[in-house]
């Protein structure tokens, strides 16, 4: 049973830019903010800290619109954007960037004052600001930090239940060193991330374990658009072996690195009109399909003729250095790596989700930014600006609100064995499925246990046994090939099913598809 108590307006769970976006919203507001990380330390916590490129952004002084950014996320969303939801986040891009540079970001520039902008897949311009290089991520989250650094931010805080009555949120139940307590509050803002290690090897850190998914669905919401999950093209290879795995950032391609395979011949020549620098899901499917043909473990990124290497890509470099890959005298191996759920909880673009007082941002969230399939660098931005919103929409609600007493029933929830689970999912559910696949998985998750709570492991076991579920049956229920979504059983789109697919679960627990009735059966 619970041994403590305490009160807030606003609970954030998650510490990556959409978190702390939200969290610092929320106390500009006013509000009484507490912040949640399951991690002992701060550093490597989120899947921020790891990202590369950049932040895609329209910079009013260029040759860039927001219609062409728009445009662009549209083209590579696989025909389930939701281009009001896309317009609004890119418009608010600028002025969110510019907050953070309020906030002491610092990006690389061409000239003083002037951002250094490069290329990622997918985009028709030079619109991604980055920061050291291609330690982008970390940049941003060190001003975060700092900006957070007078906030209750809590590490070891494990979220297990979002605690709600018939009608809203009241509060949280957390697993701390002092065992298991209660913080009463009329809003809580999900900033989990996302869900890599669903599967054997990620770029994603380890805390990416669909713990914002699990939460939204046990507290009885819906998540969206969830099998369509990312994998990037080049994720290092080195060797077998599972876990986070470093990210070769896509920008290397906009700087002039060629795909090859072990032969030298390109991998997307002939397969998009971009080549290389095609959207996401076309490389990385096109990756998938040249290992499978070839039998090779990778591919290459050749990234000797990219200008000044190592002081423009000092992450990428020190990586490759790491496994004994000189880049600028050898070609990079890779292979395609989970790295993002375009899908999630499903909110407004103010991270308002169905429950009053449960707002969700950042990977977690399906805003109807990304569709079928996230744009490069898309997802920094998604999170800032979203993710102050969020914050803002959480101090308005617990402003409204009465202070809420959390009355709290811990159940039980099942699991399947960790690794187990994520072999399944890298066979069956990965680049490329078929509804054989897709079955085994299923057929797996139906051995799921029950397990108590008893610490963070088992609680993210739960997570990804609940995460995989929702995955499956989606997976199951597209019976077409749409953005990330290849199904090799239908290889095709299905003009018919450009819809977004919700599930939930019913009262035992078991996935429910909402399929529209046009594409039913
Ligand atoms: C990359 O740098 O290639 C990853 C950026 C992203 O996932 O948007």
């Amino acid at each position: 049973m619970t041994t403590w108590q305490q009160r807030a307006d606003v609970v954030v769970v998650g510490t990556g830019v959409a978190g702390l976006a939200a969290a610092l919203a929320a106390h500009r507001r006013g509000s009484r903010v507490v912040v949640l990380s399951k991690a002992s330390r701060a550093e490597g916590a989120t899947a921020t800290f790891y990202a590369q490129g950049g932040i895609a952004v329209v910079v009013p002084s260029t040759d860039d619109t927001v219609e062409a950014h728009v445009a662009d996320t549209v083209a590579a969303g696989g025909g389930l954007c939701d281009v009001a939801a896309v317009t609004s986040i890119v418009a608010d891009g600028h002025s969110a960037v510019a907050d953070l540079v309020g906030a002491g970001a610092r990006f690389d520039e061409s000239a003083p004052g002037r951002w250094s902008l490069t290329r990622e897949g997918g985009h028709s311009r030079r619109r991604i600001v980055h920061a050291g290089g291609d330690a982008t991520g970390a940049e941003v989250q060190r001003a975060l930090d700092h900006a957070a650094s007078t906030l209750d931010v809590r590490l070891d805080h494990v979220a297990l239940q979002v605690i709600r009555d018939a009608g809203a949120v009241t509060g949280v139940l957390v697993r701390n060193r002092d065992g298991l307590g209660v913080i009463h509050a009329p809003s809580v803002v999900l900033a989990t991330g996302g869900l890599g290690h669903l599967y054997s090897a990620t770029t994603n850190p380890e805390g990416s374990t669909g713990d914002g998914i699990a939460l939204a669905l046990w507290a009885g919401l819906p998540v969206g658009d969830v099998e369509f999950i990312q994998f990037h093209p080049t994720m290092l290879y080195g060797g077998p072996g599972g876990g986070r795995r470093a990210l070769i950032t896509e920008a290397l391609r906009g700087e002039g690195a060629v795909l090859v395979d072990a032969r030298g011949v390109s991998v997307t020549a002939g397969v998009h009109p971009m080549g290389d620098l095609a959207p996401r899901d076309v490389v990385a499917a096109a990756v998938d399909a040249r290992l499978s043909q070839t039998g090779d473990p990778c591919v290459y990124l050749d990234a000797r003729g990219v200008p000044d290497l190592a002081r423009r890509f000092p992450t990428v470099t020190a990586a490759c250095l790491a496994v004994g890959v000189d880049p600028t005298v050898a070609p990079i191996p890779v292979v395609p790596g989970a790295h993002y759920s375009c899908g999630g909880v499903v909110t407004d673009v103010h991270g308002r989700t169905a429950l009053p007082g449960l707002f969700a941002a950042g990977e977690v969230a399906r805003t109807g930014m990304h569709g079928a399939n996230r744009l490069a660098s898309n997802s920094l931005l998604e999170g800032l600006v979203v993710g102050r919103r969020a914050g803002s929409a959480a101090a308005g609600h617990a402003a409204d609100a009465a202070a809420p007493r959390a009355v709290v029933d811990p159940v039980a929830r099942v699991a399947v064995d960790r690794p187990a689970l994520q072999r399944a999912t890298s066979r069956h559910a990965s680049v490329v499925r078929d509804a054989e696949g897709l079955s085994c998985v299923a057929e797996l998750l139906g051995t799921a246990q029950p397990l108590n709570l008893d610490s963070r492991n088992d609680f993210e076991d739960a997570a990804l046994t609940v995460t995989a579920s929702v995955v499956i049956a989606a997976a199951r229920a597209r019976l077409e090939s749409r953005g990330c979504h290849h199904r090799a059983d239908f290889p095709d789109v299905d003009p018919a099913r450009a819809v977004s697919v919700d599930v939930r679960l019913d009262a035992d627990g078991t996935p429910v598809v909402d399929l529209p009735e046009r594409v039913c059966c």
